[in-house]
């Protein structure tokens, strides 16, 4: 909870470091990173290859954990989770968003977007409508008995938004989301994903390279040398 008055913070990072080591070598990717992500925010992070996008992303949504420093969401440190606690956590809060779909290829729209739904104690007919109801939401309702391959690259990125959603998460996290689209269907994602959070309060973070992509956020977070190099606060606008 947060004072009155105060902004309400969900996600703080606090001096994070990461360091990858191979053979007699380190890699340090992130050094004493800080940051600190409001509730309902769209942030987008951008900056050059291999400056620890990935990295970041996957310690915020507890796939991986720091060499030091801690990650809270809303007020819980993630450090203190056992790792079954941890992917508990991840199944109920955060929801992934990936540059290539990760789509299961002999699954229908409708059972991809089920899947996470199965760690659940929901039952057949309760998951499937909330299924439905996600894919209804990304404008898909008429494709559920589609496999990925009868979809386009665009339609497929959004049953997999719809599969982030379906578990109505807290976060969620998208891995250069429109990195494979061309701009409609680029679009109509970042449409979706600034709905998310303006209508529906869910706090995003979209790594992307893309500065007109990033122009969908209200905030842009740049990241070099494994420190935030700029924060830019700013009033969203959505892409027509
Ligand atoms: N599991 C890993 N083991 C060793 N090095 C890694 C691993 N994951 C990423 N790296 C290295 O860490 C750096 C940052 O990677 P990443 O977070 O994927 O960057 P970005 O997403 O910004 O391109 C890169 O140099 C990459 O090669
Ligand atoms: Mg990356």
């Amino acid at each position: 909870m947060s004072a009155p008055g105060q902004p309400d913070t969900l996600v703080r990072v606090d001096r994070v470091r990461r360091v990858y080591r191979r053979g007699g070598e380190s890699l340090v990717v992130l050094d004493g990173l800080e940051l600190e992500m409001e509730r309902g925010g769209f942030f987008a992070l951008m900056g050059p290859s291999g400056s620890g996008k990935t990295t970041l992303l996957n310690l915020i949504g507890g796939l991986d954990r720091p060499d030091d420093g801690e990650i809270y969401v809303e007020g819980e440190a993630l450090g203190s989770l056992s790792n079954a606690a941890l992917a508990a956590w991840r199944a109920d809060k955060v929801g992934f968003i990936f540059q290539g779909f990760n789509l299961m290829p002999v699954l229908s729209a409708q059972q991809n977007v089920e899947l996470p739904l199965l760690l659940t104690g929901l039952s057949r007919r309760e998951r499937r409508e909330h299924a439905r109801h996600a894919l209804d939401l990304v404008g898909l309702a008429d494709r559920a008995k589609h496999r990925p391959r009868q979809l386009s690259g665009g339609q497929e990125q959004r049953v997999a938004i719809a599969r982030a959603l379906v578990s109505d998460p807290l976060l969620i996290l998208a891995d250069e989301p429109t990195g494979d689209l061309d701009r409609a269907s680029a679009d109509q994602v970042l449409g979706l994903l600034s709905k998310l959070s303006a209508e529906f309060g869910k706090t995003i973070l979209m790594v992307t390279h893309d500065p007109r992509a990033a122009e969908s956020a209200n905030c842009i977070v740049h990241l070099d040398k494994g420190r935030l190099d700029s924060i830019e606060r700013r009033a969203a606008s959505r892409p027509s």
